[in-house]
């Protein structure tokens, strides 16, 4: 199959061959037609050049067309190849004039409800090669690094971050003998329990919060990556979490330059520092930091507090200077159960907050299950975490990356809703 991306390389020039897309545009003049194809392929179309036979009949935005011609060099500026059309035939028409994606700029809003079309437009569709690029850069890091890629149960008894906002599954508890099944909030404590054979692995999928927050940064559905790794400490988490991020902006950078140039045009896209080492500041000196920030709120800000998004907005914006940062060593209450003393770690990015919470766990059989006896936790659903620190029980840590998050950071988008395929959020499940 041939794309439309490779035929608007320069190298084309003389191909004579056949191909497959949707119609974005088609305008006429005297002589002859334009009509702009598009096959998912690149951002920009490939440009068809139709006879005023071959264009007789305008063909609607949206109609799906095999077109068979030669590829010539272009004689307009804006591209380096067109298409001279030999063959057009119409695969599905698009005769409906209620068409929602006419040839004209759409705003985020509207292409939000139409979550089954708005991968056509420019913005979505540029978005969903981004994001491709970014989980195989993800991906990649951690093969190369010798990961493995463990897929941990979307159906748990358990709510990893206890804070009980887990989806719960109706039939489960017929189905599983009584027990009930959540939907999982995180992947981590299984990803644990293979950490503890494979010393150090990872797992990507889906993961589900029933919080009620209507934010540009929530979703009930996100994807999460999170790494698991035995025989490591805090700073080592942290170097392991900012190399991760690097690799996979920088693979979105490289493989999706003319991705890249869009968001920068149109959303303001600013592509952080890949090259200088992110700064780290621990939870004391950053609550010392914000007490003398001059803001509005600094005299509201005491120790063991937990920081809000005006506090993160101000370390990575001001402190950082519009740089990624690492946040580390917060107090034990600030986090869950499974968090070792002062132990922890965020990645706080501009303009979107915590990209990353990650930590050292607890591995000691004792605290832990005094951990879990102090916040009231059921001990029978983790009898089986417990067990972990019984039987060869090892130093490990991980962190989960926020996937949208990530996607957010990588195309400039300020919605998380634009970040995702079909976004999940409270109120709307219209596919
Ligand atoms: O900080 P969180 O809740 O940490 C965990 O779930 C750990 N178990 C991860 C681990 O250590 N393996 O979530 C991790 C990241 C956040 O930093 C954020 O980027 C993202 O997941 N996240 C969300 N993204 C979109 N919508 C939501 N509702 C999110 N909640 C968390
Ligand atoms: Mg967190």
């Amino acid at each position: 199959m041939v794309r439309v991306v490779e035929l608007r390389k320069a190298a084309a020039i003389g191909t004579k061959c056949t191909v497959s897309g949707w119609v974005k545009s088609m305008r006429s003049q005297k002589t002859h037609a334009f009509l702009e194809l598009n096959d998912g392929s690149s951002q920009s179309s490939l440009q068809v050049i139709l006879s005023p036979l071959q264009s007789a009949q305008m063909l609607p935005s949206g109609t799906c067309v095999e077109v068979t011609g030669s590829v010539v060099k272009s004689k307009g500026g804006n591209q380096e190849t067109e298409m001279s059309c030999d063959d057009i035939r119409v695969i599905g028409p698009c005769s409906d004039a209620a068409y929602p994606l006419q040839k004209k700029a759409h705003t985020l809003e509207f292409l939000r409800e139409v979550p089954h079309l708005r991968s056509r437009s420019n913005t979505i569709g540029g978005m969903l090669r981004i994001r491709n690029a970014a989980m195989m850069g993800l991906h990649g890091f951690y093969q190369n690094e010798g990961f493995v890629l463990v897929s941990t149960p979307i159906l748990t008894s358990s709510d990893c971050e206890g804070a009980g906002e887990a989806f719960e599954v109706s039939k489960s508890a017929e189905f599983f003998g009584g027990k009930t099944a959540f939907l999982t909030v995180s992947g981590q404590l299984q990803a644990e329990a293979f950490a503890l054979s494979h010393s150090k692995v990872y797992t990507f999928g889906p993961t589900f919060r029933a919080e009620n927050s209507q934010t540009s940064r929530h979703l009930a559905e996100f994807w999460m990556c999170e790494p698991e790794m035995c025989f490591v400490g805090l700073p080592e988490l942290i170097e392991n979490a900012e190399q991760a991020i690097k690799c996979a902006a920088r693979r979105v950078f490289e493989s999706c330059s003319e991705d890249v140039e869009f968001f920068e045009k149109r959303y303001g896209l600013q592509k952080v520092d890949l090259q200088a080492p992110w700064k780290r500041i621990s939870y004391d000196d950053a609550i010392v930091a914000l007490q003398k920030s001059g803001t509005s709120f600094e005299k509201e800000v005491k120790f063991g507090m937990d920081l809000g998004s005006e506090h993160e907005k101000w370390l990575a914006e001001v402190y950082a200077d519009q740089q990624p940062i690492f946040l580390f060593g917060f107090p034990r209450e600030l986090k869950p159960f499974y968090v070792k003393e002062r132990d922890s770690f965020d990645l706080l990015v501009p303009k979107i907050g915590e990209l990353i919470g990650g930590s050292v766990r607890e591995e000691r059989f004792d605290i832990l299950r005094m951990e879990l006896e102090a916040r009231k936790m059921p001990l029978q659903h983790y009898g089986w975490y417990l067990d972990l620190r019984k039987y060869g029980s090892a130093p490990h840590g991980g962190y989960g990356i926020g996937f949208e998050r990530l996607v957010r950071m990588v195309t400039g988008l300020e919605n998380i809703r634009d970040a995702v395929p079909i976004p999940r959020v409270p109120n709307c499940l219209p596919m």
